[in-house]
């Protein structure tokens, strides 16, 4: 059974700017060592890589929201971290739920969560879909 839905459109330049500026707090408050590594292996663009990585992120949050219909919205105490996005060997993303966003989520009856990604240019996109 589906519990939850959620996509997110993030735009690429602020994370191009990230990279750029590397000592800011966004990159090491947002992303896993995994996620940077992973983001940062391969021809496409990391910019681009990251800007879909937190858009999954938003994504996963909007699932869970919508999968506690009623109840206070989940985004100000979770740590983006906690949702983690890795690839298998062949490059499919799949989401890797850590601490305190993988007990909401099981809380909420979630047992697997779908997540597909693209990018393009200047915008990253990203769908979550949440299976109880
Ligand atoms: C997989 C495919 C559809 C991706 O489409 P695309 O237009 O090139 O790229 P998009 O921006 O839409 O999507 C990229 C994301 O798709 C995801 N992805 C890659 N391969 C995937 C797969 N097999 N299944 C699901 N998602 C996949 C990745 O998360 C990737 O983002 P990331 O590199 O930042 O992790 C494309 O590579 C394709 O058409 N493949 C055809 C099948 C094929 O030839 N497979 C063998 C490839 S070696």
């Amino acid at each position: 059974m589906i519990i939850g839905l959620g996509v997110d459109l993030a735009e690429v330049e602020p994370w191009a700017q990230a990279l750029v500026h590397p000592s800011a707090a966004a990159l090491a408050g947002t992303f896993t060592a995994l996620e940077r590594e992973q983001a940062a292996g391969g021809p496409v663009d990391e910019a681009q890589r990251l800007a879909a990585r937190f858009a999954a992120k938003e994504a996963f949050v909007k699932a869970l929201d919508g999968a506690g219909w009623g109840a206070p919205p989940l985004r100000a105490r979770l740590d983006l971290r906690e949702v983690e996005v890795r690839l298998d060997p062949w490059g499919r993303p799949r989401l890797c739920l850590h601490g305190e966003a993988r007990a909401t989520a099981e809380q909420a009856g979630v047992r697997v969560a779908h997540l597909s990604l693209s990018h393009e240019r200047g915008m990253a996109l990203a769908t979550v879909i949440l299976e109880g």
